[in-house]
């Protein structure tokens, strides 16, 4: 299987260490969780292999990404614990836009949000705007919009801590389906509905994986 996401002997420490001599590495087809302790630093790892922050020492290399900062779109797409929704478009329009940054076709951009807010359920309030929906409502467009453009690399942050069981079953399925395609994804969750359709699961302990 290809490789598409790497971090060798990865350390962050902050006050204390969090992350210690970290290897992993996400490879294509694969939906991989990432459980631990609240503040084991599962979002401190994510946020190094995004790019966002720098190790202390060690490296991450990302298939499809070249130098320093955060790779491309294409090569990475992140899902932040806090969405970072784009608050003055519409729900159709925030997923289509990496499709539509990307400098890709309008129509076939719109067709894909459309059939991805549908796939989650929330497909009749596509011309809403963020403001205007619940707290699970936009997480999901959060989600429909970390694999639209379908990047190689879907790093999530707790993508379901809002969402009712049959939801989550809805989610799930989409990012195997986003896997299916070539892609990997490591997901941060508490939660076992996600974890025991995963096909890896890694655990954060004393700022080292288990597998
Ligand atoms: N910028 C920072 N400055 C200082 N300490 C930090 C910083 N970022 C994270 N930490 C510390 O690193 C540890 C790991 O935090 P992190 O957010 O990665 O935990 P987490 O596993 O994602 O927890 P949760 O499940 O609650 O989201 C925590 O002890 C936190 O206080
Ligand atoms: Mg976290």
């Amino acid at each position: 299987m290809t490789t598409l996401l790497t971090a060798d002997g990865v350390s962050r420490s902050f006050d204390q260490p969090v992350l210690r001599d970290i290897c992993l590495e996400l490879r294509a087809g694969e939906l991989v969780t990432l459980v631990g302790r609240s503040g084991s630093g599962k979002s401190a790892l994510l946020a190094v292999l995004a790019g966002f922050d720098e190790p202390d020492a060690g490296s991450v290399t990302v298939t499809g990404s070249h130098g320093g900062g955060p790779p491309p779109w294409s090569a990475m797409a992140v899902l932040p614990q806090s969405f970072g929704l784009l608050d003055e478009l519409t729900l159709e329009e925030n997923v289509a836009s990496p499709m539509l940054f990307g400098g890709g076709p309008v129509d076939e951009a719109m067709a894909r949000a459309a059939d991805l807010l549908t796939r989650l359920d929330i497909g009749p309030l596509a011309r809403r705007y963020p403001g205007e929906v619940s707290v699970g409502q936009r997480q999901r467009v959060a989600l429909g919009r970390a694999v639209a453009g379908r990047p190689k690399v879907l790093l999530a942050d707790e993508p379901t801590a809002h969402l009712d069981h049959a939801t989550i079953q809805l989610a799930v399925r989409l990012l195997l389906d986003f896997v299916a395609e070539g892609s990997a994804c490591l997901v941060a969750t508490h939660d076992p509905a996600i974890t025991t359709q995963a096909h890896r699961r890694l655990e954060l302990v004393d700022g080292q994986i288990r597998q």
